[in-house]
């Protein structure tokens, strides 16, 4: 090999070797230092309450639901879809891209966001699947999901709440690997940031809870009870998910000047208004064959008001009775339903226990002979 093109070797390899050595700013989770004062109540609080779809045995609910009328069954099916279809996509990309936009140095705040984000698809859409598995044939899943998918009211509904979650998206992209053709502001970031939040509030607060409707109201007059406790826990986990979000987006909102808070109050009262037009019509498409849209809308404007207030927001639909019958089914003995409540007493987590060599002893005698009497 000629001098030169050792040389050009050794060039080469010095390059590169300085340009991995150039420092980065990463660092480690400290646990030991609270990066604010209820982020790691939260991360208790989220992992004390953590199950699996599996832990409750639905098998119970055929009983009631094989004799249900068919307009019974297909509401309460499209409804948990409904759930469904927004759970996947909180899971998917909700949670996610908004933990992704925080600041590098919020491990904490992180880990709480993506702990959230696992519960979502992987323990809540999946629990709805589990129902359908054991209510329904493969056949009346698919037509169910095919429901899903043509219905215009529910797709314009993830439509907007997923809008927000990809703006944000971009913006996280473009922030931390185009940053010399980022052309936007911070303020601008923020903006998307607070809208992404803004969207999984009225998502966790409003949408999901709407949903809880019917299960509830089937589980007040106990009946469906093991699908109405899986609702439980997912409900317990929406509401600590709407109560931490909203908590992000109101430190967020006090950073802006008054005029630019309230370009984003109008912007969130637009998306208020489409989203409660839909949520409507929808809520008639699956009630109205059941005599029960009136009744749901009631609790619509209820967990509007209290999506609002997560966002640190007045109320504003007047107090209207909801039915008790849900409100039976949010307050039991075992489930009650203050934010920050342990499992109920009536839930037992499956017990497990780790594997161990002598597991794998066995008594050959009792394996061949039934009873193991020679
Ligand atoms: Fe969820
Ligand atoms: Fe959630």
């Amino acid at each position: 090999m000629s001098n030169s093109k050792k040389k050009t070797i050794v060039q080469k390899t010095v390059v590169e070797k300085v340009k991995y050595d150039l420092p980065k700013d990463f660092d480690g989770a400290n646990w030991n230092s609270h990066e604010d004062d209820f982020t790691q109540i939260f991360y208790e609080q989220n992992l004390s309450q953590f199950w699996r779809p599996e832990d409750v045995s639905l098998q119970p609910d055929l009983n009631v639901w094989h004799i249900l009328p068919d307009n019974v069954k297909w509401a309460y099916s499209q409804n948990l879809l409904v759930l469904t279809f927004l759970d996947t996509y909180q899971g998917d990309i909700g949670m996610p891209v908004v933990s992704r936009s925080l600041d590098e140095k919020y491990h904490q705040r992180k880990a709480v966001l993506n702990f959230m984000a696992a519960m979502e698809n992987a323990v809540h859409a999946k629990s709805y699947s589990n129902i359908f598995m054991t209510y329904m044939s493969t056949p009346e899943i698919e037509e169910l999901f095919h429901w899903g998918e043509q219905n215009k009211n529910l797709q314009r509904i993830m439509s907007l709440i997923v809008g927000a979650y990809e703006e944000l998206d971009r913006f996280n992209y473009l922030k931390k690997y185009d940053r010399e053709h980022v052309t936007f502001t911070d303020e601008k970031f923020k903006d998307a940031q607070w809208k992404a939040m803004v969207a999984s509030v009225f998502l966790e607060t409003w949408l999901f809870y709407s949903g809880f409707y019917y299960p509830l109201y089937f589980y007040g007059q106990g009946k469906l009870m093991q699908a109405g406790e899986i609702i439980n826990l997912i409900l317990r986990d929406e509401s600590i998910h709407g109560l931490y979000v909203g908590r992000l987006a109101q430190e967020v909102f006090q950073t802006f000047d008054a005029d630019k808070q309230e370009e984003l109050k109008g912007w969130m009262f637009n998306l208020f208004h489409n989203l409660y037009k839909e949520e409507s019509e929808l809520v008639e498409t699956i009630y109205d064959p059941v005599d029960l849209a009136h009744d749901v809308k009631v609790f619509v404007r209820y967990n509007a008001n209290k999506a609002l207030m997560n966002l640190g927001f007045d109320a504003v639909y007047p107090y209207e009775e909801v039915n008790p019958v849900v409100l039976n089914g949010l307050n039991t003995e075992t489930k009650t339903m203050d934010n920050f409540s342990m499992k109920g007493n009536g839930y037992q987590k499956m017990k497990s226990e780790s594997v161990k060599d002598q597991d794998f002893f066995f008594d050959v005698e009792r394996i061949t002979q039934p009873g193991g009497k020679k």
